[in-house]
């Protein structure tokens, strides 16, 4: 059997290395096969009628001209028996409306899906769809929701929940003991994914048993829930998710247009693929929700931090969704009194879904300007302010201690790459165009954990296979994961084949989020390859007939203790008797006594045109405690993108409402301003703080997609104040938010 506590790796061939992705050719080629390629015998093609209101109830719908429109197969709307399920909880986890309801509480709302033989069939079926509507009075942004007399987006009223409060120690008390008090507000906007590839599925339907190719970071979680919905077992439900361009949170679950394509395709006895439109992903797939934070803190002149309190409201969209942002207030930064209250506020727009980090680049917004603000009023460099309220310990979880806590290297080692001091020292300019530097720490709430299983097979030639639940959302995952077995049994990666991602033959894993994939299934792949290779190595002592103890293998070969004897794996007896050997790997559980957690520290410089109002990031250090790299390629380039996602945060990104119609006004790639290739800089460094951290998980690691984007945006915030002596408490900063904030900032002083 395996070593269920094998020694953490000393001297690696494979792991750590810039390896470049095992499936590169397939994702460039074109020969990859995403949800939106497969294309089945007899598939029909479906698409979706939806609300153009901001808020209206369905009277009628009139199917009659739309049913006799060529290649028309099926349309399933509210009137359908087997449609009405529930859809979106409330409170106590009641549901609060259905698959179709014909209570629509914002713009894109399903009212009913055609499938026909062709899309095109499809899209003329549903513009010839008759639907009476009544409008509703709407609301669109959290504000006017919360006045007395506002229009009500669910019958309980726009609070979304009651307040969350936590509380540890007397804030009261912590701001009387501090020399400087501050207290400020800070707002975010609500981003969307904007995931490249829009989201959809494919269902067939083979008698009871349903096929799905879904677009997912999730197979597992989207077969469960599917199963559950339609009441099947899930050995009938299969779900498969190869390929998908970007998901970012919004393709963590089951979505709506799965469960409709599985309806549709049951309904008509045909393949049924159901595609969103790019606009409809604006609509009606999640959002990082807009945020109000009301930040308090007291710190002492020697930078002692004594108390933070935190207000919060996040603005969900229509139905309750994800919001809260107090993580990092509650864990980043030594502090004894700490007060973190936090509401959801229901406003006629798509819920909210996690999204990269859900709640932490807001917080960050929020307390890195913050701190930047308190290091500014006592006369500290932040960099000292923050490393000065360094802790190792979870203070949220009675301070039990963090396996491993590498802000504080974050900070300085980010600090020497970016050339921190001297940059600080630099003069600003003097004309109509200034530069500035700026910091921000991070941490990222989770590290991964149980459950995971994995499979290796090595075949009697020396080749191996490797069987994981687990999504590659983009990010690497084949390839990591194939590095560690060709490290352990030492194989070439181009002899590793990888089964992935598919419940109908790999093994179960949580979804690809929370930047847990590799801390919770690169453990389990270890182990499973430690099994193979301890059985190898029983074979080669029985084969050499030398005590198993001391053996070891090495580029497909086994090895006695000095290297007298050997015998290659392609030589054993008894592994070509039995053609393959098989190990299992299970996720074993977190230490119970200790708690991981990622780190990061970003730096950014950036030039303001003060007559203009335009902003250019020039460039970026990001340093990343995330335990042991294992690809130090597929590590920087999760980076790189999180700090594109965090300039697209601070500067550009930005759901627009129109306050006339509650229609989103931007829901389009082109009004809607991710960051381009002009908008980053090319010089972005990546500083890996390689801390293995051994204790938390047996391949030492602890997760990078989130941490990678989460101090981003607040950093080029702090490099903004440096610049100009103003402070933009608003995401993003935009040329009309700069040149308004200037000419503020100069009449103020
Ligand atoms: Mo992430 S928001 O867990 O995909």
């Amino acid at each position: 059997m395996a070593q269920t506590n094998p020694k953490p790796w000393g001297e690696t061939t494979v792991v750590g290395k810039p390896i470049p992705r095992v499936d590169a050719y397939e994702r460039l080629s074109g020969a990859a096969i995403y949800p939106l390629d497969v294309l089945l015998p007899d598939m029909l093609h479906a698409a979706t009628l939806r609300c153009p209101h901001a808020h209206a109830l369905v009277k009628k719908v009139d199917l009659t001209k739309a049913l006799q429109m060529p290649g028309v197969r099926a349309v399933l709307s509210d009137a359908d028996r087997e449609a009405r399920l529930p859809w979106y909880s409330g409170p106590g986890g009641k549901p609060v409306s259905r698959l179709f309801d014909p209570h629509c509480r914002h713009e894109g709302e399903e009212v009913a899906v055609v499938a026909a033989e062709s899309p095109q069939q499809a899209w003329d079926a549903v513009r010839a769809i008759q639907v009476e509507y009544e409008k509703l009075p709407f609301v669109t942004n959290m504000e006017d929701a919360l006045k007395p007399g506002a229009p009500a987006v669910q019958e309980g009223g726009n609070r979304a929940a009651t307040p969350s409060v936590y509380t540890r120690g007397d804030v009261a008390k912590g701001f009387a003991e501090g020399d400087v008090v501050l207290e400020e507000t800070y707002r975010t906007s609500c981003e969307i994914h904007t995931t490249m590839e829009v989201h959809g599925s494919v269902a067939q339907w083979d008698g009871d048993r349903l096929t799905v190719w879904d677009t997912s970071q999730g197979p597992f979680p989207v077969q469960s829930s599917l199963a559950s919905l339609l009441n099947m077992p899930l050995s009938k439900v299969r779900v498969i998710s190869h390929y998908m361009g970007g998901g970012f949170g919004s393709k963590l679950g089951l979505s709506r247009y799965t469960v409709i394509a599985a309806l549709l395709a049951r309904k008509t006895a045909r393949p049924v693929k159901l595609f969103l439109t790019r606009e409809e992903t604006f609509l009606c797939v999640g959002n990082r929700p807009a945020h109000s934070m009301t930040l308090k803190a007291g710190v002492k002149k020697d930078g002692t931090l004594t108390a933070l309190q935190l207000t919060g409201t996040g603005e969900v969209g229509a139905y309750p969704g994800g919001s809260s942002v107090g993580g990092q207030i509650r864990e980043l930064y030594k502090c004894p009194n700490v007060r973190v209250e936090e509401t959801s506020v229901l406003v006629n727009a798509g819920q909210s879904r996690p999204m990269r980090a859900p709640g932490f680049p807001q917080c960050s917004w929020a307390l890195e300007q913050m701190m930047d603000a308190l290091a500014e009023k006592i006369g500290m460099d932040p960099v000292d302010l923050r490393v000065r309220n360094y802790t190792s310990v979870n203070q949220a979880q009675k301070d039990i201690p963090y396996t491993s806590a590498g802000l504080r290297e974050c900070l300085t080692e980010g600090a020497k790459t970016f050339g921190w001091k001297e940059a600080r020292a630099r003069p600003k300019g003097t004309g109509s165009v200034v530069r500035g530097v700026g910091v921000a720490g991070g941490m990222w709430g989770s590290a991964g954990g149980p459950p995971a299983t994995a499979i290796v097979s090595l075949f009697a030639d020396g080749s191996a296979l490797l069987n994981m639940g687990a999504a590659d959302i983009g990010t690497g995952t084949k390839t990591v994961m194939a590095m560690v077995v060709a490290e352990e049994l030492g194989i070439p990666l181009d002899r590793i084949r990888i089964e992935w991602a598919d419940t109908g033959t790999t093994q179960y894993t949580g979804a690809s989020g929370g930047s847990k994939t590799v801390p919770s299934d690169s453990p389990a792949v270890r182990a499973a390859a430690l099994e193979v290779k301890s059985k190898v190595l029983e074979m080669a002592a029985q084969q050499l007939k030398v005590p198993v103890e001391g053996l070891t293998l090495k580029n497909g070969e086994i090895f006695t203790p000095g290297g007298s004897q050997k015998v290659a794996i392609a030589d054993l007896a008894s592994l070509r008797g039995q053609r393959s050997v098989v190990g299992v790997g299970t996720r074993a559980p977190n230490p119970t006594d200790k708690v991981a957690r990622p780190f990061a520290a970003h730096f950014a410089e950036v030039e303001v045109n003060k007559r203009t109002g335009e902003v250019r990031v020039l460039r970026m250090v990001a340093a990343q405690d995330s335990g042991r790299v294992l690809n130090l390629l597929t590590y920087r380039n999760q980076v790189i993108g999180g700090l594109t996602m965090g300039i697209g945060f601070a500067m550009t990104e930005q759901r627009v409402m129109d306050p006339q119609t509650g229609k989103m006004a931007n829901a389009n790639w082109h009004d809607y301003k991710i960051p381009t290739a002009k908008d980053i800089p090319a010089d972005l460094v990546v500083v890996p703080v390689d801390l293995h951290d051994t204790e938390w998980n047996i391949t030492g690691t602890k997760g990078i997609g989130e941490p990678a984007t989460i101090p981003a945006a607040a950093a080029i915030a702090n490099a903004f104040y440096n610049a100009t002596g103003v402070r933009i408490r608003s995401a993003p900063i935009t040329p009309s938010s700069v040149i308004s904030s200037l000419a503020q900032g100069k009449t103020q002083r």
